[in-house]
Parts: structure tokens; C-alpha cells; sequence
């Protein structure tokens, strides 16, 4: 079986879910993450919401709806990575390890940022007037997201693709100078995903004020859409269908029969009116069960926040020792796991560079209960695992041979150790997580 691809896209906390959210990324990612041969990563990108909102509660209740969106919306969390981007510390870190790399000139012609300055600038205002340097640093948190994953692609918008346009160079920087690490991951832009037209025929977007928020009541979707904007065709009057955002609105939502009958019934000279209910009738329908399940979801955030802190554990399952090695090849690492090369410093040459070759080792001993022990230490001279006793060096070995050609048969039960085979073998060294010793015993 080739490896899996890896496909990752984040969602800012900064606002309620809208049907232009729903049809335009929801409904295609949720679609993809059931695809064979896939790993999925969505993230609450909830970093990102503080560049642009700066109040408190705005941010946790949009990341509540925004998870229980998602959720409700047919996402499911054992099977995708599905976790709040403020929970990886993993994040930040590698921020700062891209930010020692990335060039200050790419970042001044992000668009976000140029956008910024030239509206300053129109107002005849000092160029970095009210931008902060969280804006300013924008893409290169952006990049940490996908790199901290060595996601293979980003399903994004078109005003997304410079983001990943830097991302790719901030790793190739990154590998050029401490060694191959970083996968340099690639946008993919959905070219037949519905962009909504909202209340006012403008894109539906939070800015323009023209949303239909997803969830909203029945009641109240009745009211919205009764409010679309329509032309002054009378009942009984030829209407346009292709330009009509009511048309627009129904088609990304019906079937194609569906679609074709409300084509022709317009063109027929079907009053506004009667469209707006069809159209009302059509989105309460498919709707209804989904806006069930996330009223439930939403009188529940403590079983949202689980859901959340299982995701992130998964989620630094794959990061932490991602950043580990990070960390190792940047030099920031023990003393005792130095490379000093024969020259008194560390080599040159872009092969291995900065590279720690010691590799992990088990160390077996005996106590002074006359029992045999092992523990297996990782380079850096931590205990990812201490054994329990055995009788002779020869039991001791073997299992030692188990566990190196069966790892994943390791169970780490909280409170009670590590079993192999239902058999106690001993425990986690402090702070180590279960995979890592997984990932080192396999290697
Ligand atoms: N910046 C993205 C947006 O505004 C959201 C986002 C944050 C993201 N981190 C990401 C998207 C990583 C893809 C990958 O839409």
C-alpha cells in the first residue's frame, strides 16, 4: 500500500459557520476525509483568530461552534486528527525555528500585510500604522501548522495559495541548512467548490454582513432567505436563472433534477416568492438533522473540550518528536549529545549537519532484590522505559527481543503500566509518551 497523503487545512476561530463556509470548505473536506488513502488534519486555528479578534469571549465561543460545526456536520474525530491549534505547543515552537530562517523581505510582500500599508498609505498614514507584528508574522505561523505535520497538501482558498508558496520556502530554507527534515507541502485549490453569493449577491462573507449563519433556527432561515435580493420581475414573469443568486444558492445545494426543474420553472415565470420557499424547504431539509445534532454538541462543550484534548494527543503524537529532532539539528540539545567534530566544531556540509547519531540503547543490570532489569535509554540520555523484574539475564533478554519485533503490541494503561501480551513489562519513563518508545524500539 503506497504511504497515506497527508492533507491538512486549518479554520480560523473567528466567527460563526455560514452556508458559504458549509458548501464552499465544510462539506468537500468532510467528503475527503473519507477518501482511502488519506490522513486528514483539520485544526481550530484559534492563533490565527488573535490577529484579528481581540475579544475573548468572540474566540472561545467561535471555537466552540466551529467544533461542534464540524462535528455535527458528519466529521469524525477517530478517524481524521481533528484538534485546537493553541493546544500543540509544538506550534509556537516551530515558529520560532521558521521565523530564524525566513526572510524578512518575503514577508513584506504577504498580501495581508501589503494590504495593510497600502491602505495606510491611501490615507496618507506612517506605512505600519495599527499593523502588528502578529499580522506581519502571519505566514510564517501559518507554515508551522503545516510543517509541524509534514503535511503533503493544503486545501485552501486562491488568496491562501502565497501562504503556501511560503511555507515551501521557509522549509527549503530550513532543510538546506540543518538537513533534510521538513516536507515541502503543496496548495490545492478546489476549483468546482461553490463560493455562495450572500443576502446581497456579494460573496457571503463575514465582512460584507450578507451571512447566513449555517445553524441559524428555522425561523429565522425562513426570514433570511425571504430577505435575498432579487430583481422586480412580477409572478408570472420570465426570470434569469444564471443571474440570479437565488439560483446560485439553490444549485449548490439540490440535485441536478432538482436544479434543472427550478431552471425551467423560473424561466416558466415562477414568482420569488415561491422560489424562496422551495429554496427555504430545500436547505431546512437537509439541514434540520445536522442543526439536531449540534444543538445537542453545543449544550455539551465539555464532551467538545474531550474530543479536543484526545485530538491534540494524537495530533503531538506526530509532533513532538517531529520537534525533537528539530530541536536536535538547530543545536539546541543536551550537552552530553553534542557532535564536535575533528576540528573542535561542528562540521560542515549540508549531509548530515547538526545531525545527533547517537543512537537509543538498552541497558540491562541487576538489582539488589537479585532480579534482572533493563531500561531503554534514548540518546539524550532520557529512561523512555524501565522494566520490571526477571528471574535471569536470559528473560530479560528475550523480552527485550519481543518488544523490539512486536512494539506495537505495547498498552500503556494509566495508573497500572505497560503490558506486552497482557503481561506487566514495567512503565513510561517521566513525561515520555507511549509512541515515542513505539517509534524508537521499531527503528
Ligand atoms: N489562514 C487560513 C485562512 O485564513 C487558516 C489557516 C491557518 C490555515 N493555518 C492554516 C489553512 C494551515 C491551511 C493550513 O483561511
Amino acid at each position: 500500500m503506497p504511504a497515506p497523503v497527508r492533507i491538512l487545512t486549518g479554520i480560523t476561530t473567528s466567527g460563526t459557520p455560514h452556508l458559504g463556509n458549509y458548501a464552499g470548505a465544510i462539506r468537500p473536506a468532510i467528503a475527503a476525509s473519507r477518501e482511502a488513502g488519506t490522513e486528514s488534519f483539520y485544526f481550530l486555528a484559534d492563533y490565527h483568530a488573535l490577529i484579528k479578534v481581540q475579544d475573548p469571549a468572540l474566540v472561545q465561543r467561535s471555537t466552540l461552534e466551529i467544533a461542534a460545526t464540524w462535528l455535527a456536520c458528519g466529521l469524525d474525530p477517530d478517524r481524521v486528527w481533528f484538534y485546537r491549534q493553541s493546544d500543540i505547543p509544538e506550534i509556537p515552537e516551530l515558529t520560532w525555528l521558521l521565523t530564524c530562517v525566513a526572510g524578512k523581505g518575503l514577508l513584506n510582500r504577504a498580501h495581508a500585510y501589503k494590504a495593510a500599508v497600502d491602505a495606510n498609505a491611501a490615507q496618507g498614514e506612517d506605512a505600519d500604522a495599527g499593523v502588528t507584528a502578529g499580522l506581519y508574522m502571519y505566514p510564517v505561523l501559518m507554515a508551522a501548522d503545516i510543517l509541524a505535520f509534514k503535511a503533503h497538501k493544503v486545501p485552501v482558498g486562491r488568496d491562501q495559495i502565497q501562504h503556501i508558496e511560503m511555507a515551501r520556502d521557509f522549509a527549503a530554507r530550513f532543510n538546506h541548512t540543518y538537513g533534510e527534515h521538513l516536507v515541502l507541502p503543496e496548495a490545492v485549490i478546489e476549483e468546482q467548490v461553490a463560493t455562495l453569493p450572500g443576502l446581497d449577491g456579494r460573496k457571503m462573507s463575514k465582512s460584507y454582513g450578507n451571512t447566513i449563519p449555517l445553524f441559524a433556527p428555522s425561523a429565522q432561515l425562513k426570514k433570511l432567505i425571504a430577505g435575498i435580493l432579487t430583481d422586480s420581475r412580477a409572478p408570472g414573469e420570465p426570470k434569469d436563472p444564471d443571474t440570479a443568486h437565488l439560483f446560485t444558492l439553490y444549485r449548490a445545494f439540490a440535485s441536478d433534477g432538482q436544479a434543472a426543474e427550478m431552471h425551467a420553472a423560473l424561466r416558466g415565470g415562477l414568482a420569488w416568492g415561491e422560489a424562496k420557499q422551495a429554496l427555504f424547504e430545500l436547505l431546512d431539509g437537509q439541514l434540520a438533522a445536522m442543526r439536531e445534532k449540534y444543538e445537542l454538541l453545543m449544550a455539551k462543550p465539555a464532551d467538545i473540550e474531550t474530543t479536543l484534548q484526545a485530538g491534540a494527543a494524537k495530533a503531538r503524537a506526530i509532533a513532538t518528536p517531529l520537534l525533537r529532532d528539530l530541536r536536535a539539528a538547530v543545536g539546541l540539545r543536551p550537552l552530553t549529545a553534542q557532535r564536535v567534530s575533528a576540528q573542535g566544531i561542528e562540521g560542515g556540509g549540508t549531509s548530515d549537519k547538526g545531525a545527533v547519531r547517537k543512537l537509543p540503547s538498552f541497558k540491562q543490570y541487576r538489582e539488589s532484590d537479585g532480579r534482572f532489569y533493563f531500561k531503554l535509554l534514548h540518546a539524550d540520555g532520557r529512561v523512555l522505559l524501565q522494566s520490571t523484574g526477571h528471574a535471569s539475564p536470559k528473560d530479560a533478554g528475550s523480552l527485550i527481543a519481543k518488544l523490539k519485533a512486536e512494539a506495537d503490541a505495547l498498552v500503556n494503561e494509566p495508573g497500572k503500566g505497560l503490558h506486552f501480551a497482557g503481561t506487566l513489562v514495567g512503565r513510561l519513563g517521566d513525561g515520555v509518551e507511549l509512541a515515542e518508545v513505539v517509534e524508537v524500539l521499531a527503528s
